[in-house]
């Protein structure tokens, strides 16, 4: 998405998306748009103990859950499809001492195999098409986290009705996404109550995406005869037009955490 990673990670049929996705995130401690005091003020302050159970559906490199067991002493999951970021975060999370605590599997995420109930907080940022959509990854929630317990998500919605060229750049249609007001309507149908919301601001996304495509154009100018240069850079190049263009006016993305009904 142009901004939004999700359909970065779908339209990069052509390159090995985890690798682009690993340049184009040197140096970003969070793999999405929300700016790390934003996110390290909601960690922060969520109500987990040294007893809390927390599951990381698509955590990347783990940093909200490096957070979360350092800040709470608790137990976490972490599951990735990406071998470089499990690895990377294993050797951060040996380094730290906090690999007894926390887990991290390399595999594609299977919601089926958990059991009902077993979680204090479930959280799934800029990684819901690891488990279907929003939708999918809060019903799913709902059934995995205790009553009481926390779902901790971020996905993108439309600012304003896309207009049709961006759509055709996407791949998508407009039922991609639905509004910020529409994700918290989904979330309360479906019987969460809204604890807090964050909608990443002009400047937090600006900063996303122009650290983004500064890291892949680094790359290229580096690495001039690495097999994929020319099609990164054809691709950021595309991305970053189409952002400027439309996207930057069109995209946005939140942050809703949600309590499941006691
Ligand atoms: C944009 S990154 C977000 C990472 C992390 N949640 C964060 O905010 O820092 C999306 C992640 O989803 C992972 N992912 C995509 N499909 C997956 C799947 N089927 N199972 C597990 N992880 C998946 C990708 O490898 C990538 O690390």
């Amino acid at each position: 998405m142009l901004h939004s990673m999700i359909l970065k990670e779908r339209a990069c049929q052509y390159m090995n998306r985890e690798r682009l996705s690993a340049i184009a995130h040197e140096g970003i401690e969070f793999w999405n748009p929300v700016a790390t005091e934003v996110c390290e003020r909601w960690i922060d302050n969520l109500p987990l103990t040294s007893e809390s159970e927390v599951l990381d559906v698509g955590c990347g490199r783990a940093a909200l859950l490096f957070r979360i067991v350092e800040r709470f002493g608790c137990r976490a999951v972490g599951v990735d499809i990406a071998e470089s970021s499990i690895a990377a975060a294993t050797a951060i999370a040996a380094a730290r001492s906090i690999d007894a605590r926390l887990q991290l599997k390399c595999e594609p995420f299977d919601g089926g195999s958990l059991p009902d109930r077993s979680y204090d907080l479930a959280a799934c940022i800029g990684s819901t098409h690891a488990i279907t959509d929003l939708e999918g990854a809060l019903c799913l929630f709902a059934r995995l986290v205790k009553p009481g317990g926390l779902v901790l998500v971020g996905d993108g919605y439309w600012q304003r009705a896309p207009d049709a060229g961006y759509l055709e750049f996407l791949g998508c249609t407009a039922d991609a996404y639905r509004t910020h007001s529409g994700n918290l309507a989904l979330a309360q149908d479906l019987a969460f109550e809204v604890v807090a919301t964050h909608e990443t601001s002009a400047d937090e996304w600006a900063q996303y995406e122009d650290s983004y495509a500064s890291n892949i154009e680094r790359f290229v100018e580096a690495n001039p005869h690495d097999p994929e240069a020319p099609a990164m850079a054809r691709k950021i190049r595309a991305w970053r037009d189409a952002y400027l263009r439309w996207g930057k006016d069109t995209l946005g993305f939140g942050l809703y955490l949600l309590k499941v009904p006691e």
